[in-house]
């Protein structure tokens, strides 16, 4: 399973990516606007940090200039995903951008028929949103779930990167169905390395190495 992060925080994504957890990277809008930098320069920074594909999404809404702003955004570097909304208009710009040879992000996915239209459209990924199906109580996973059935059915090769991903639950739970990607905020992936019983045990250890008296360096 590769590891995305979710964010345009270059700190964040550098200190993942040191410990190599950091197979790729994804932005949106509202991510940058968090990050107070600008698009073309904070997304030059992560691609220069970061080999995998780095998402960046455009923000028009007809197919044409959807099309003209993931081209400048694709000349960023060459490991650029072009991130487009699933409309209808982005699906026509995802078929011509994925023509050109482009990484295709397709984001914004809430059902498996939007993920089906994305493949077909050429997409190399698919972010369907786990975190806001279930804020609106629907089940996020479930959808997970289905589209990796219809990918594996028909064998799409279109990636299933599960988005919007708010709990560790929701990694492990995505690691089981198969998803091929996760993206997930860098405080989601460093919680994974939390577990209550670590802690008690290590401070169970400490205190008895102390009884000791003895030193390893
Ligand atoms: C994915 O590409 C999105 O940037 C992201 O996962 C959205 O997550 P949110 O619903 O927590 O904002």
């Amino acid at each position: 399973m590769k590891f995305f992060v979710d964010t345009a925080e270059i700190d964040a994504i550098a200190e993942l990516n040191e410990l190599g957890m950091v197979d790729g990277v994804t932005t949106n809008p509202s991510l940058i606007m968090k990050s107070g930098r600008d698009i073309l320069e904070v997304t030059k920074e992560i691609c220069d940090l970061v080999s995998g594909p780095v998402s960046a999404e455009v923000v028009a809404t007809e197919a044409d200039a959807m099309i003209a702003e993931g081209r400048k955004l694709a000349e960023i570097a060459e490991n650029i995903a072009v991130k487009v909304p699933l409309t209808w208009d982005g699906l026509k710009a995802c078929k011509v951008l994925s023509g050109e040879g482009r990484m295709v992000n397709v984001t914004l996915c809430f059902s498996a028929n939007q993920a089906l239209l994305a493949a077909k459209a050429g997409a190399s990924f698919i972010s369907p949103f786990i975190g806001r199906l279930d804020d609106v109580n629907l089940d996020g996973l479930q959808l997970i779930e289905d589209i990796r059935s219809i990918y594996d059915n028909y064998g799409f090769e279109t990636e299933i990167l599960a988005a919007s991903i708010r709990t560790v639950n929701h990694i492990t739970e995505c690691a089981k169905i198969g998803a091929d990607v996760i993206t997930a905020p860098p405080a989601v992936i460093k919680a994974m390395a939390s577990h209550p019983l670590t802690d008690k045990g290590l401070a169970t250890f400490m205190a008895d190495w102390a009884k000791t008296g003895q030193k390893i360096l």
